[in-house]
């Protein structure tokens, strides 16, 4: 890569503090980032990156798999030996000027028995500091590997060469020309052109989602796109369970739950935000793993009232990118707190006022903070094997028709309402805010093969268990005809989330609908929160036509899947025609 790239300098990292300080002293320097205020943030920098450059880019994104067959029709294929032969050009003497980081890095705790190893060769010091965060990096990594062991080599640039007499740009990156490139069956990501997020920190949606998802598939395990957590009651009981919603639709928020002042004596830890690597362990159950080390979570809308330990894991140590800088050198963003500064320096670097029109902090910035930062981690967030999983939930931002919460008849009932979850359109990609797009399990810019073939996976996966976790679907997000949400949401998500934990472990009651099964008013605890009967109601409605219609969108999904789509599908889709 040293010949292909042409880098002056290559640098192998130790994953040290030091290491880092120097990295932040060097990028200070050049002006690519800004030391944050110590007193009230300490060791935590601000960066802002190109505004081309401020989310993952879905349409640059590729599967590379031998057929097209093997990506299927959600993802975007290219034949891996023209795509091979385009990179190699691109990254010919890319990386001119600059200095080639190599990163080892382990998704899972070291040496763990459901960790994978992966090297990420970058250009990016900015990357550099973000995986030492999200990741396990350096040379207890290297260690652990040894001669033989099995890596994923991820090659990264920001794909600007730097050539004599050149000047660096703040964020340097090649919107023009990026490409994430992931080659399922070599076990390989090549990414180029970006330098943000999930484009660019490999380990994060390439290695532990794309490529993870086809280990999974081929080793019999799951890697999802989902957060897990811990509920604790007052008698000690402790069950865990895992969430999947699409991108920015409340993982970070409700991974870290605080449970509302009135349930006392119930707490929820958090395992993980984002990503859930699931295996069957030896009693035949499901055990997660947190792949990652830290949190890459949505700055805008995070606060004391919403998340407070978001706020505490950014509190310090901390990576911000493209939001606020405020007048004595700390960050804000919209919703952080209900006075808005009289005068920031807005994401782009502009003096910004609450006159401005354009937002202060970009939709999508982001904090990277360690895990170890979050008050609230569980005891056994680290533990190799993983915590026993008791349910699974999928979600997604709908302002209408999906009621607060709903639990599927059996396993592949809920493999069904899984694969047909949808969610308005958020910041967090590219395309039209507010469109609704089916969303299956939240995997689909993630999963690194054919998606019919995926939910033939899921279907499956019972086989290996004697116990299977059971599946539930929630909605925080639904409106009223004024366009205000109906559920207070954030902290009083406790309440279904309590009724799906008792549920879980066979303790709860529920009635039965066409869509599955539903809490009676009478199931939920109420303790501190007036929502009566009718509104509750409200909230649990569903219109009989509405979801009947519904099933012809998901009918068009199955029909661009349907040559690789397990019958269960469609059973389970005339089933619920039939109930309604
Ligand atoms: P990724 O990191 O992109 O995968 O996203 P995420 O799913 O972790 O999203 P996050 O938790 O950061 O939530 C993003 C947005 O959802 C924020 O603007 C929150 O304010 C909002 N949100 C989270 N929970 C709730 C809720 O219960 N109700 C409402 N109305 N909004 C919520
Ligand atoms: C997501 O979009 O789901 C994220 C952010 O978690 S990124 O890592 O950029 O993909
Ligand atoms: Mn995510």
């Amino acid at each position: 890569m040293v010949t292909l790239c042409e880098p002056e300098n290559v640098h192998w990292c130790n994953g040290s503090k030091e290491e880092a300080i120097k990295l932040f002293c060097m990028m200070q320097a050049s002006g690519m980032c800004i030391k944050l205020n110590e007193k009230t943030r300490p060791n935590s920098y601000l960066f802002r990156s190109d505004p081309r450059d401020v989310a993952r880019v879905e349409s640059k994104t590729y599967i590379c798999s031998q057929n097209k067959d093997g990506a299927g029709p959600t993802n975007n294929w290219a034949e891996p030996r023209t795509m091979r032969r385009k990179l190699k050009k691109l990254f010919k003497g890319c990386m001119h000027g600059r200095t080639l980081y190599v990163i080892p890095f382990s998704m899972g705790p070291v040496g763990g028995p459901i960790s994978k190893i992966g090297v990420e060769l970058t250009d990016s010091p900015y990357v550099v500091v973000n995986m030492r965060i999200i990741a396990r990096v350096g040379t207890p990594v290297l260690n652990a590997l040894g001669e033989e062991g099995f890596f994923v080599p991820c090659l990264h640039s920001v794909g600007c060469p730097l050539e004599e007499g050149m000047e660096d740009k703040i964020w340097p990156c090649s919107p023009e020309n990026t490409h994430i490139v992931h080659f399922p069956e070599e076990r390989t990501i090549v990414s180029y052109g970006s330098g943000y997020g999930g484009n660019a920190l490999l380990g994060k949606k390439c290695l532990a989602l794309r490529i993870a998802s086809t280990l999974a598939r081929d080793e019999g395990w799951m890697a999802e796109h989902m957060l897990i957590l811990g509920v604790e009651e007052p008698d000690g009981a402790k069950t865990y369970v895992t969430a999947a919603f699409p991108s920015a639709c409340g993982k970070t928020n409700f991974a870290m739950l605080t449970p509302p002042k009135a349930m006392n004596g119930y707490t929820v830890s958090c395992v993980g935000d984002d990503i859930a690597w699931i295996k069957p362990g030896k009693d035949g159950r499901l055990y997660a793993i947190n792949p990652e080390a830290g949190f890459f979570g949505v700055a805008t809308g995070t606060s004391e009232s919403t998340n407070p330990n978001a706020m505490a894991s950014c509190a310090n140590n901390t990576i911000f990118t493209n939001v606020a800088l405020t007048d004595d050198g700390d960050v804000w963003w919209e919703g952080m707190s209900e006075n808005t500064p009289a005068h920031l320096i807005d994401w782009q670097g502009n003096d910004w006022t609450p006159k401005s029109e354009t937002p202060a902090a970009h939709p999508n910035s982001r904090f990277t903070a360690p895990a170890s930062n979050c008050p609230v981690m569980d005891s056994d967030w680290e533990k190799p094997d993983g915590v026993p999983i008791r349910a699974m939930i999928f979600g997604g931002r709908r302002m209408n028709d999906i009621p607060l919460v709903t639990q599927a008849f059996n396993w592949s009932h809920g493999v069904y309402l899984g694969a047909t979850i949808g969610s308005e359109q958020t910041a967090a990609a590219e395309g039209a805010i507010g469109a609704v797009r089916r969303d299956p399990m939240a995997m689909l810019p993630f999963c690194g093969y054919h998606m019919g073939d995926y939910f033939r996976h899921w279907i499956k996966m019972q086989r290996s268990l004697c116990e299977t976790p059971l599946i539930f679907n929630v909605n925080w997000f639904r409106k009223d005809t004024d366009g205000s949400y109906m559920w207070p949401g954030f902290s009083e998500n406790m309440r279904p989330l309590l009724w799906i934990v008792q549920r879980a472990t066979g303790r709860a009651g529920a009635k039965e609908s066409a869509i599955g099964w539903m809490p009676r008013h009478s199931d939920i605890d109420w303790r501190g929160l007036d929502i009566d009967k009718a509104t509750f109601d409200q909230i649990m409605h569903f219109d009989r036509e509405r979801i009947l219609m519904q099933t012809l969108t998901h009918e068009e999904l199955f029909l661009k899947l349907h040559s690789h789509l397990p019958k269960e599908m469609i059973f389970e889709r005339e089933l619920l025609i039939s109930r309604l």
